[in-house]
C-alpha cells in the first residue's frame, strides 16, 4: 500500500534563511512521482512542482528560483529546500505521492 508522511510539522525560520521540508513515503512503484503543493490561508492548495525518481519533474515558474526538491529512493525520502525565505513563503506545504496503478 502506498503511503506518504510529513514528519516535520510546523517550522519557523527567519526571512532570508534557508529551510528544508521533509517527506517520506513507501510504495511498491519503481518510478516514484512526488508532487508538492502550497496552501495559503483560505485558499486551495496549488501545485508547485513535481519530482520523479526517474525522469525530470516540472516546476511552476514562480518556484524555479528558490525551491529545490530532492528525491532519494534509497532512503525513500523527499526534501524541499527553500532558499532565501520570503515572508510570502509562510504557508502549509503538502507533498503527495502518485499512487501506483496495478
Ligand atoms: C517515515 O519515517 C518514519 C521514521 O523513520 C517511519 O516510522 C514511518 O513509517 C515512515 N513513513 C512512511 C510512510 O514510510
Amino acid at each position: 500500500q502506498d503511503r506518504v508522511e510529513q514528519p516535520s510539522g510546523e517550522m519557523t525560520a527567519n526571512k532570508g534563511d534557508p529551510v528544508t521540508l521533509h517527506c517520506n513515503y513507501s510504495t511498491s512503484a519503481t518510478n516514484v512521482y512526488i508532487y508538492w503543493y502550497k496552501q495559503l490561508p483560505n485558499r486551495s492548495p496549488t501545485f508547485m512542482l513535481s519530482v520523479f525518481s526517474f525522469g525530470k519533474g516540472t516546476t511552476v515558474d514562480e518556484f524555479k528560483d528558490r525551491f529545490f526538491p530532492t528525491l532519494n529512493s534509497k532512503s525513500t525520502t523527499v526534501q524541499l529546500m527553500i532558499k532565501n525565505l520570503h515572508v510570502s513563503d509562510s504557508a502549509v506545504y503538502y507533498c503527495a505521492l502518485q499512487p501506483t496503478v496495478t
